[in-house]
């Protein structure tokens, strides 16, 4: 499973990217709105720090304009990924964008029949959103496990399933059980990940047995 950052703050992408772990990044207008920054200075810092695929979102909802600003946010680097969102408009532009060689993100996918709609207009990736729908009392990674299913079954669709809007390690685990390609994760949730009590009173107990031995392994 690839993980994706899931922030348009740089200095915690700077951070995690430091691991090694990241793949890519997800941007979206809530999150360029929380940095107090200019959009397209962020994607561009952001576009020299991770060499995977960044999204960037588009702010119009009509086709032209939507078309236009894809096309202009494409030009800032080569792996700049178009995020559009799934309305007919969308799709319109998803599909002209692909067709184009520019990789596109459809967000805002809350249902199996969006997801299919997104494969079928040449998405490179369908970022379907499972907390908010874990919020409204549904099942957001039952989401996940249909448009899994569904698009094993067609072998033509190249679209890759990003598990978005997540909340917690257990989606990242669960999504991954079910064979979903990319989690675009919060940077708190990516530490999260590391965490289990048993692993730091596993550590503390090494370390005080080895003091014991009075051993050093860099021995002078
Ligand atoms: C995905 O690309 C979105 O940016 C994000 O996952 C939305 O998550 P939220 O529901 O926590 O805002």
């Amino acid at each position: 499973m690839k993980f994706f950052i899931d922030t348009a703050d740089v200095a915690e992408i700077k951070d995690l990217a430091s691991t090694g772990l990241l793949d890519g990044v997800t941007t979206n207008p809530s999150l360029i709105a929380q940095s107090g920054r200019d959009f397209i200075e962020v994607i561009t810092e952001i576009c020299g720090i991770i060499d995977g695929p960044v999204s960037a979102e588009v702010a119009a909802t009509d086709f032209d304009t939507m078309l236009k600003e894809g096309r202009h946010l494409a030009k800032i680097a080569s792996n700049v990924v178009i995020k559009v969102p799934l309305t007919p408009d969308g799709l319109k532009t998803c599909k002209t964008l692909s067709d184009e060689g520019t990789m596109v993100n459809v967000t805002l996918c809350f249902s199996a029949a969006q997801a299919i709609l997104a494969a079928k207009a040449g998405a490179s990736f369908i970022s379907p959103f499972i907390g908010r729908l874990d919020d409204l009392g549904q099942d957001g990674l039952m989401l996940i496990s249909d448009i899994v299913e569904i698009y094993s079954q067609y072998p033509e669709f190249q679209t890759e399933v990003l598990v978005a809007s997540i909340r917690n390690p257990n989606h990242i685990v669960e999504a991954a059980k079910m064979g979903a390609d990319v989690s675009t994760i919060p940077p708190k949730v990516i530490r999260q990940l590391y965490n289990h009590p048993l692993t730091d009173q596993g550590l503390e107990a090494f370390v005080k047995d080895w003091a014991k031995t009075g051993q050093t392994i860099l021995a002078a």
